[in-house]
Parts: structure tokens; sequence; C-alpha cells
């Protein structure tokens, strides 16, 4: 070890206060560590179990500098974090993962370049800024494509399925002509993700490879272990090691990969901090990828990554408020179902609002347990909704 590490009972700053700041908020206090976040918002997520929360535009450069001269190492649970941002803080503490790392993952067409560049197996895609870049790249891409703005998308949104070249340039008029990213439509077997983490030794750690399935473009369930052969199980891992090296990174780090027919992963997309698909690690793994982050960003070794038993993870939407309260009971019925709720006090639809975990002798029974409870917490809507 290079550096003495940050010990229980220093601040830990958090850039966010969403859901993962919760999650790693959680991790960090029962491990002695004080947690201050800070986000635009107040009463959110992370700020309901952090020490402090501060309420603050990103941009605001002074609160982010004051922020940061209270803390002892500053991490985020998102990644469009400006640059601005980041320089403000680390002036004070040191940014974990660094710069960088923010700065490809924030922008796909960066983020693709980079990796491509880099020898890493990627999506088709081409680049776009202007009208020539678009028929460059219908030509080069195909016009059977995704086209995602470069920019501030998650969840689905900012991008449009496309079958032609008008509706391309249709669907990039509607984006406002942004920055974006025309991306070949992947007809692909299944979709999965490594969680990996790397620490200040540079050592790394990945949990086993997820299986992820999305619903309207919102990752719906993941299970772990993904049920693939485990030389592709392995390949994944090489490649998530490959990426947090080739970003050096100190923290968490996912990696979503479509797995085709041929068995060839390409890489969809990074996200340089813990993952809605690894949150099944906090029931179903010996050290959660939370902790993990806590691990990694306070400079100690990494925890073991073991899968404890086969687990499921199933979200909680909005949507599923939409005939009133869940019914908590119904589902907390079932003893082995563990419930996570965010702290959201408004449910609107494809917001995410918590999961339910499940561990079980096989994913197929974590699974179908995992979504029986998630049935019983809204039955009528489950029927409408095929869920
Ligand atoms: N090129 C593609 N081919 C097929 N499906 C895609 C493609 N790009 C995205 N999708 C589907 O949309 C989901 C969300 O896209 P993604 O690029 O991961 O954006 P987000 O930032 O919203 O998670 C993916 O998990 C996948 O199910
Ligand atoms: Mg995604």
């Amino acid at each position: 070890m290079t550096q003495a590490p940050i010990l229980p009972g220093a601040i830990i700053g958090v850039l966010g206060s969403g859901q993962l700041g919760r999650m790693f908020a959680m991790a960090a206090r029962r491990m002695g560590y004080r947690v201050h976040v800070l986000s635009p918002e107040s009463d959110t997520p992370a700020g309901q179990i952090a020490d402090v929360e501060f309420t603050a535009a990103y941009d605001d450069l002074d609160a982010i500098r004051t922020f940061a001269r209270g803390v002892q190492v500053v991490t985020f649970e998102f990644e469009n974090v400006p640059a601005g941002t980041a320089e403000a803080a680390a002036q004070f503490a040191p940014v974990r993962p660094n710069g960088m790392a923010l700065h490809v993952s924030q922008q796909r067409a960066r983020e693709k370049a980079f990796l491509r560049d880099r020898g890493f197996p990627v999506t088709p895609f081409a680049a776009i800024s202007t009208e020539a870049d678009l028929d460059g790249a219908l030509a080069s891409v195909g016009t059977a494509g995704v086209l995602k703005t470069a920019s501030f998308g998650y969840d689905g949104k900012g991008q449009a399925r496309v079958g032609s070249a008008d509706q391309a340039r249709a669907a990039w008029n509607g984006m406002g002509r942004v920055e974006a990213v025309l991306e070949a439509f992947i007809d692909f077997a299944c979709e999965v993700s490594v969680v990996g983490a790397r620490g200040v030794d540079g050592w790394t750690a990945t949990y086993g490879l997820i299986a992820n399935t999305h619903a309207h473009h919102i990752l719906d369930v993941s299970l772990l272990p993904a049920g693939v052969p485990p030389a592709v199980a392995e390949r994944a891992a090489e490649i998530a090691r490959g990426v947090l090296e080739a970003l050096d990174i100190v923290g968490v780090l996912c990696v979503e990969f479509f797995l085709t027919h041929g068995g060839e992963l390409l890489i969809n997309e990074l996200a340089p901090r813990p993952h809605n698909s690894g949150h099944l690690t906090i029931d179903a793994c010996t050290c959660s990828q939370f902790e993990q982050q806590v691990r990694a960003i306070c400079g100690f070794h990494l925890g073991a990554t073991d899968l404890l038993q086969p687990a499921a993870m199933v979200n909680l939407l909005g949507d599923l408020w939409s005939d009133g309260e869940p019914d908590w009971a119904a589902a907390l019925a079932l003893p082995d179902v563990k419930l996570h709720l965010y702290g959201k006090a408004s449910a609107r639809p494809g917001r995410k609002m918590g999961h339910l975990t499940v561990l079980a002798p096989t994913r197929e029974q974590a699974r179908d347990r995992a979504l029986t409870a998630r049935r019983l917490l809204a039955p009528e809507y489950a029927v409408r909704a095929h869920l």
C-alpha cells in the first residue's frame, strides 16, 4: 500500500444524493465513517442517511470547495458531475474515481471511442454533431440502429430506435440536433454486466457475471450467476479488469455488455460507480458493491466478492404505486424476501423507488420468488402490466 488508508471516523463526501448514495452511505456508516452528501435537493435518499446534507448546485464551485474542505475523500454516485466540479473538489481532497473516468464516461461518443481505441469490443457506432455526420453514420453503421444523445441519457431517456434514414433524421431533429451517437441495433442473446473494483494499490476484484433484463429500457430483473458458459463470464471479467486499469479507477465500475447469439461480448456502456445490477451484492455477496467502494476509496484491500447463494433482484418502479400504496405486508409475508426502499416521497412512473432481493438454491427459484413478491405488492397493477 502506497498511501496511508483513510480510517473509520473520517468523513467521506458524496456528490449526488439518490439511491446509490444512500446505499453507499449505509455501508460507510456501518463501517464507522461519517458521510457528507451534496446535491441540489434536500431530504434526499442519501441525505436521509448522511450525517450532513449540503444543498447546492453542482456548478456552485464555492459551495463545492467548502464541501470538499470538510471531508477526507470525495466520491460520487453519478457520472454527470461536471469536470469543473471534480477539479474544484480535487483541490482539497482526493476525488475517487478520478476526473478522467468522469470525463470519459459522461459522454457516450467519447466513452465508445476511448474503449475502441484501446481494443475493447464495443457496439458499432458513429459520433454525430452535424447533419453530414448523421449521413456518414447511416452509411457506416447502417439504418437499423439506436440513436442516443451523447450526454445525460439514463434509463433509456434520450434514445430512439430507428429503422430508416428518415426516422434517424426525424429522431435527431426531435433531440434538438444535439451531439449524439448512432449505434447498430444489436439483436443480443442477453444483456450481462460485471461490477468490479480497483484499489489504490492497483489490485482489482470482480463480482460474478450478472444477467439483466430491461423493460421499457429500464433495468427490471438481475440474476447472479448469469447462467452463461464460464468462459464467457471469465472473458467479461477480464474486459472489466482491463477497463478499470485503462481508466485508472480507484473505486467501483460497472461494465454493461450485450452478449450476441455467437457468444461475442460487446460493451454497451460504463458506469464508474456502483450500479443497479449490482444491488443484489448487498444481500448475496460477502462484501457488497457499496462496501467495496468504501474499501477502495479509503485505500484498503478490496473485500471478497464471493456469491453466498444464487440471487435475483427486481426493481420497484413508481408504476407499482398507481393503485395506491403497495401491499408491503403481502410481500413481506414471504420471509426470504429482502426489501430495499429508497425513501423517495413521490412515486412517479418509471422512477426507481426500491428493489427486492431473494436468495435461493437456483437462480430460477430466486427469480420466480422475487417476481411473485413483486406481484403481491400490487396485484391488479401486475395483471395490467403483465409483470
Ligand atoms: N444498440 C442497441 N441494440 C439493442 N438494444 C439496445 C441498444 N442500445 C440500448 N439498447 C437497450 O436499451 C437499454 C438502455 O440503453 P443504454 O445505452 O444502456 O442507456 P441508459 O444510459 O439509458 O442505460 C439497454 O440496456 C438495451 O436493453
Ligand atoms: Mg444502461
